[in-house]
């Protein structure tokens, strides 16, 4: 069964509580979100909390894949540019399906539910991102249509001695 995704769902408890969830054990099977594992939930909560304020500000709009049972399968913040002469395109973040539904191909459909709410943005031409290098993820972008534009040394470090490349991509949509 696909997800179902919802642009700009209610924010609710079960919403909260599922993407807290998902982005907790996203972290702990080595996904590369922001956190390390062991992930901290109050980390990860305090971080959530910052995402809903700035989508309560208008800056950030939630895309979210619930599965057949109901459950917050997948995620993926589109973060729209405060400078003035990039407003043209957006930053994609917290790209993440749960473990029990990777490798289904919902990460592609959660990619190109994303291009489609950002072509029904006005005035936006272009999705960029970045991702941690070592995990193979680029091909996982490439893959929905991405192309590596710039790439940072050892910009992440993971842990010590443990330096990743921090990885541009970006999508046209025009
Ligand atoms: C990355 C992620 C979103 C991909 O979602 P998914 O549902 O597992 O991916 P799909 O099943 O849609 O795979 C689509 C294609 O990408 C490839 N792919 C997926 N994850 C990959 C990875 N980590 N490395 C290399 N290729 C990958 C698949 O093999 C598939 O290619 P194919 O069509 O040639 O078979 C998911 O694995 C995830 O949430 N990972 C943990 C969080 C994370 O690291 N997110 C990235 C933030 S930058």
């Amino acid at each position: 069964m696909p997800l179902t995704f919802t642009l700009d769902p209610s924010v609710d408890r079960a919403l909260r509580d599922g993407i807290l969830d998902l982005w907790t054990e996203v972290t702990d099977a080595g996904g590369a979100v922001g956190f390390v594992a062991p992930a901290e939930r109050e980390a990860v909560r305090a971080e959530l909390v910052k995402h809903f304020v700035a989508m309560a500000e208008g800056r950030v709009r939630l895309l979210v894949g619930h599965d057949e049972d109901g459950r917050v399968a997948a995620t993926a913040f589109l973060t729209f540019n405060t400078h003035r002469l990039m407003t043209h395109w957006l930053w994609l973040y917290t790209v993440m399906v749960h473990p029990r539904h990777q490798g289904k191909g919902y990460g592609r459909d959660l990619l190109t539910a994303a291009a489609d709410a950002a072509r029904g943005f006005d005035g936006i031409e272009a999705v960029r991102l970045t991702c941690r290098g070592g995990l193979g993820l680029e091909r996982f972008y490439a893959s929905c249509g991405y192309k590596e534009v710039g790439r940072v040394p050892g910009a992440i470090r993971v842990a010590p001695g443990d330096d990743r490349d921090d990885v541009v991509m970006l999508l046209p949509l025009i």
